[in-house]
């Protein structure tokens, strides 16, 4: 998984494409290099970020023309000679995605002489379109990888130039995101329009096996066969601002605190309390559909994964519909029992997660219908599903996913309620409750943020430990996962998210006066239960945080710190307690001063298997 970037036009490159690598470095940032065409075909990489790649290339580089490369390591080594752009005699090539079949093909190409300079996967896209265009007589470099791309396995999007051809760059796609920036006299290709919004917001988003050139002043996208594509701009509504930290030290704290407006642009126009009705026009599904469903499947990793332990929950209590999660990455290779009249849903905050799209495919391919829930417009989940809920959270930069997260939660108590009101096992004041509960999260959502200085306290006081557990019951079972999945992802502290019934099966042994429990604590119809499990970790001498209702002043007896929220509906406190906890991960992670926004081995999209 990496970001790849092009630029033709006018200006000078070098900065352009060190810019657009700097946003895109979200999506890797192991290693990175450019080529610019000056005369010929210059190229710089290094092993390290795009600040130390910066620093190796000649202050007064010049050339117009030149592509880029953020890099994610998966085949071989984060070293500089891995480093992208690949290279092969005058042509040169960056990709996002991996070549399955690279094995096969680098065996071919030693065969007629090629020296291969790396481990990568991406080499042989070099040498086979050098070969392609030197020896084939493919004499453009758009015939070139045209016929280069029908020999590749796997995924890819590239984009390339060759020296004898100086006013070109070519690019092609398959089952990695390509997007394509059009300015006045000038024209970008990246894996996301961050990279070049700085320099317009007019975009045309590339399709799977479709290939095209860029030239200064002109677009050309071509199916495999040759055949030219016309598609239209689309414009990008969000501006770069929004892309960057606006004061906070990090993307996360950032992204944490826009909360009570992501939410509230993710319900915008879609709640009715005066009639208890969630409208959800943008989903293909006729009524009659819906009340013949039978199960849903949710398919989904990671923290999206988490929202949808959650979603389980909440469509089978208000939607009376049995609902599986799927971790994507089982299902695609399990043998799923489908007979096509399931729905699937697939939670996605990228839209471009490998195994995920994979797995959406998979259960397409029973007749199963889908709805993808998904943070970004035009990703390639939203080619793949029959209806789009978009949650609306903006841009997310920081790894870790925080206000995509509760916007996925918000995305599926609509979708329950407009499932369950069809179905007819939610009532109208039943309904109406939801609503305006959830009309208040974004208010709430602000009360939890201005307590955030006891949640520091909080994180600093345990920031030392080696291990945390995490436990919750019921819904706040999906919390206790995603809060434990959120420490360890950025502050390095080993952290285990427990169904708080679970710990007396095995776990209970691992607790220790040295084991912080945080304990999910709101009011609801387990929380007896919950008073219980604290009670056991309490006996073996664990130190307990608590988060619990404001109005709970039980809990106090039983825990030594309580990190509190607003009293909400009990479905929906999970929405606060998440808050809570990203915070409590954020100023750990700060305290032992760790990565926050890039932490090690991980990266924001993750596009390949
Ligand atoms: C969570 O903080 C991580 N970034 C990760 O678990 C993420 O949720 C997962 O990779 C799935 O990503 P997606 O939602 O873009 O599909």
């Amino acid at each position: 998984m990496c970001g790849i970037v092009g630029y033709i036009g006018d200006a000078q490159a070098v900065p352009i494409l060190l810019e657009s690598l700097k946003m895109l470095e979200y999506r890797g940032y192991d290693s990175a290099g450019v080529t610019v065409f000056n005369g010929k075909l210059e190229t710089y990489k290094i092993a390290g970020r795009i600040k130390d790649l910066e620093a190796v290339i000649p202050w007064n580089m010049q050339g117009s023309t030149g592509i880029g490369h953020t890099r994610w390591a998966t085949h071989g080594k984060p070293e500089t000679r891995n480093a992208h752009p690949h290279l092969s005699s005058d042509v040169s090539v960056v990709h996002n995605g991996i070549i399955e079949n690279y094995m096969e093909l680098k065996e071919r190409l030693i065969g007629l002489d090629y020296e291969f300079k790396s481990d990568t996967d991406t080499e042989v896209i070099a040498h086979l379109l050098h070969f392609n265009m030197k020896c084939r007589g493919q004499k453009c470099l758009l015939d070139g990888l045209a016929e280069t791309v029908k020999e590749l396995k796997g995924s890819y999007a590239i984009a390339a130039l060759c020296a004898e051809e100086p006013g070109l760059l070519a690019f092609a796609r398959k089952d990695s995101p390509l997007v394509i920036g059009v300015g006045k006299g000038s024209n970008y290709a990246a894996s996301d329009v961050t990279a070049f919004l700085k320099h317009t917001k007019e975009v045309i988003y590339i399709n799977d096996n479709e290939i095209g050139l860029l030239k200064p002043d002109s677009i050309e996208i071509f199916d495999l066969e040759g055949k030219q594509v016309s598609r239209n701009a689309e414009i990008i509504e969000w501006d770069l601002e929004a892309a960057e930290k606006a004061g906070y030290e990090h993307f996360m704290l950032k992204e944490i605190h826009e909360q009570p407006t992501s939410i509230q642009n993710t319900f915008a126009g879609k709640l009715s309390e005066l009639e208890g009705t969630v409208t959800l026009e943008e989903l293909y599904l006729k009524p009659d559909e819906i009340k013949r469903l039978k199960r849903a499947t949710i398919i989904a990793c990671g923290t999206s994964w988490n929202a949808g332990i959650l979603g389980k929950y909440i469509f089978e209590k208000l939607a009376g519909l049995h609902t599986d999660v799927e971790t994507a990455s089982e299902f695609r290779y399990s043998n799923p029992v489908l007979c096509g009249e399931e729905l699937t849903i697939a939670i996605t905050q990228s839209g471009e997660t490998a195994d995920t799209l994979a797995a959406v495919r998979s259960s397409s391919s029973y007749g199963c219908r889908s709805i993808a829930i998904t943070n970004v417009v035009g990703s390639t989940i939203t080619r793949e599903a029959d209806s789009v809920l978009y949650t609306r959270a903006g841009p997310e930069i920081g790894v870790a996913a925080t206000k995509t997260f509760t916007a996925q939660l918000v995305a599926l108590y609509m979708l329950a309620i407009y499932l369950g009101r069809i179905r007819g096992v939610v009532s109208a004041n039943e309904a109406k409750d939801l609503i305006v509960g959830i009309k208040r999260l974004p208010g709430q959502i602000q009360k939890v943020l201005n307590r955030k200085d006891a949640i520091n306290e909080c994180a600093v006081q345990f920031a030392d430990k080696r291990d945390y557990f995490f436990i919750g019951r019921y819904l706040n079972y999906p919390v206790a996962l995603e809060g434990a999945l959120k420490l360890k992802e950025i502050s390095y502290i080993h952290a285990e998210g427990y169904a708080a019934g679970e710990l007396k099966h095995g776990p209970l042994a691992l607790i220790t006066d040295e084991t912080p429990v945080v304990a999910i604590a709101t009011r609801g119809h387990t929380y007896e239960k919950i008073l219980s499990n604290i009670k056991e970790v309490k006996a073996r001498n664990a130190t307990v945080i608590a988060v619990a209702d404001d109005d709970d002043t039980e809990i106090d007896k039983y825990v030594d710190v309580v990190l509190r929220v607003p009293s909400s509906h009990e479905l929906l406190a999970p929405v606060l307690s998440s808050v809570v906890l990203q915070l409590l991960s954020y100023y750990t992670a700060l305290a032992k001063d760790c990565s926050i926004d890039k932490p090690r081995n991980l990266a924001k999209s993750v596009t390949v298997e």
